[in-house]
């Protein structure tokens, strides 16, 4: 068991600090980053394992049959995959499984040791091309537009699908609203309003519905639930209406969203509470509740290591260069998430002045912090991200002709 201060709510098993120097999985990060070179990822895979089984038993707690899978998109290593499969075999009330968003992701699910009935699809613009494997595949659709209904039920008219729906609400920490669900219109999810359409041309197909899908927030944290669970007012309505049309419901997925603490202050989501809020929602329609994390699952087992290049003054201001750029961590770019940077070698240390830290990508904007206390800091130091497991290794570029960061994974299956 780790005590981890607030100041560092990062910190777990392994992933810590221990005399000042940051480990990961027991092994001095400066000295993995020295070894193997820089830019490099460091994974503790067994925290994805801890966290899937954290999720799984809040909800079981709570009353409810989960059914937690891991969205791909956001980690997608064999050796991440074999973890999560040895929590269970195919069918046991342990097993953890995947939701795939293309057909790339259930092929490779398939190949990494997930059967059909344990991946569920849900992705966006699906085409006739994408079709041609997904169908054969024989894994859960999740529709998510009126005319998706009619593509699939034109190529696989009978078959069991979900819809995906929303509700018009929905939360983003960090931002007003939610990318997926709010009041200005989305790519994704059908509205409440056509649902009696979503309905008529699912019967039309002969597709059975079986499952409500939702995904509507991001990187929630305990001061989020109140609005999670007053966007899930809504999604309830809306089962209970699949429900009274006589479809088979046996599943409310309500996606992503879970996030991790990060920042001083921060504290971990309390799985209970949001199991609270899914048991109040759900159990009373007598469906499994599903949920499939991404930032959640993967965040806290990775680790960047980059090594300093250039410290020099510009302007009054203290640049830091590192020999990695956004093309091997672009998450922070997509989404505008604040990172948690420190020099490997002094994690416990306090920040000293500003900085901004820098890539090596020829990009104005390849910063990953600007004006944020730092230590003291040399050209040599290896300066580490922390809890960068979820998306930023799987969404690299060749931008630049920067390769890819090397991997190193640790764990209790490798
Ligand atoms: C349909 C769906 N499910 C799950 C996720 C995972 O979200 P998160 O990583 O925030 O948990 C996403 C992310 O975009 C998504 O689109």
């Amino acid at each position: 068991m780790v005590t981890v201060p607030d100041s560092r709510p990062w910190e777990h098993a392994g992933v810590r600090v221990v005399g000042g120097r940051l480990l990961v999985a027991g092994r001095d990060a400066e000295g993995l980053a020295r070894e193997h070179g820089t830019p490099l990822y460091a994974f503790d895979v067994t925290r994805v394992a801890e966290q899937a089984r954290a999720l799984r038993d809040a909800l079981a707690r709570a009353g409810l049959t989960p059914r937690v899978r891991l969205a791909l998109k956001a980690q997608r290593a064999p050796e991440v995959l074999a973890t999560l499969r040895a929590l269970g075999a195919p069918g046991s009330p342990g097993a953890v499984g995947i939701d795939a968003c293309s057909p790339g992701e259930v092929r490779h699910a398939l190949d990494n040791g997930f059967t059909a009935a344990e991946i569920s699809f849900t992705g966006t613009n699906v085409s006739e091309r994408d079709l041609d494997v997904i169908a054969p595949a024989g894994v859960h659709v999740n529709l998510d537009l009126l005319s998706q209904i009619e593509r699939y039920g034109r190529r696989c008219p009978g078959r069991t699908i979900g819809l995906r729906v929303n509700p018009r609400s929905g939360v983003m920490r960090g931002h007003a609203e939610s990318l997926y669900s709010g009041a200005r219109p989305t790519k994704f999810g059908i509205y409440e309003e056509d649902l009696g359409a979503a309905l008529e041309a699912a019967r039309r197909h002969g597709l059975i519905v079986d499952t409500l899908h939702v995904h509507l927030a991001n990187g929630m944290l305990d001061d989020e639930l109140p609005a999670f669970d007053a966007a899930l007012e809504p999604v309830t309505r809306m089962a209970e209406t699949l429900l009274g049309a006589g479809c088979p419901l046996r599943e409310v997925n309500v996606g992503g969203g879970l996030g991790t603490p990060l920042h001083a202050g921060e504290r971990p989501l309390d799985l209970d509470a949001y199991a609270a809020i899914l048991a109040r929602r759900f159990t009373a329609l007598g469906v499994a509740v599903g949920a499939e994390p991404g930032e959640f699952l993967a965040n806290e087992c990775g680790v960047l290591l980059a090594e300093v290049v250039s410290v020099e003054e510009r302007l009054g201001a203290t640049f830091v260069g590192l020999d990695a750029g956004w093309n091997i961590m672009n998450d922070a770019y997509v989404y505008g998430h604040r990172l948690q940077a420190m020099v490997a070698a002094r994690a416990d240390a306090p920040g000293r002045g500003e900085v901004t830290l820098a890539g090596h990508i020829n990009e104005g904007n390849d910063i990953f912090a600007a004006g944020e206390p730092f230590p003291e800091v040399h050209e040599g130091d290896i300066v580490a991200f922390v809890s960068v497991g979820g998306y930023c290794p799987g969404m690299w570029t060749d931008h630049c002709l920067r390769p890819r960061a090397s991997m190193l994974y640790f764990g209790e299956r490798i």
